[in-house]
């Protein structure tokens, strides 16, 4: 049977600092330059989340993607929309908010929330130019 995977954009802005506590205030300048600034800055991020499947007999979807939104935005999107990652996200408690570290949280929360729908890969947009990928490995 075909497997299609189906995607579905979401967008947040959220604050944060990327910053080592190990390492010295020199030492963390050198390593994250701007995104070290100790008072925080913001991004506009886009999250590109990915559901692999066969298309039902029925309906020919592979899931409701709008089932996927709600999902999305009660289990992720709406806890750290407008939110600083450093501060006011428990699950990125003592986490360098680094984009690789944010989507590999990100993960851990939708893959079980979507099921049975199976999660196989997400994109994480910080800047328009910057983005991870993660596929649960
Ligand atoms: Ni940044």
């Amino acid at each position: 049977m075909p497997q299609v995977t189906v995607t579905r954009l979401l967008r947040f802005n959220a604050a944060h600092r990327v910053h080592n506590p190990a390492l010295s205030d020199e030492e963390n300048i050198r390593l994250f330059g701007k995104c070290n600034n100790p008072n925080w800055h913001g991004h506009n991020y886009t999250l590109e989340v990915s559901v692999t499947g066969e298309p039902d007999s029925i309906t020919g979807y592979v899931v409701d993607l709008g089932v996927v939104k709600k999902i999305v935005e009660r289990e992720y999107v709406d806890l750290v929309d407008h939110k600083n990652f450093n501060l006011d996200v428990p699950f990125m408690a003592g986490v360098n908010p680094t984009t690789e570290n944010i989507i590999v949280a990100c993960w851990r929360r939708l893959e079980p929330a979507l099921k049975p729908a199976q999660l196989t890969h997400l994109r994480l947009w910080e800047t328009e130019n910057n983005y991870v990928d993660y596929e649960g490995r």
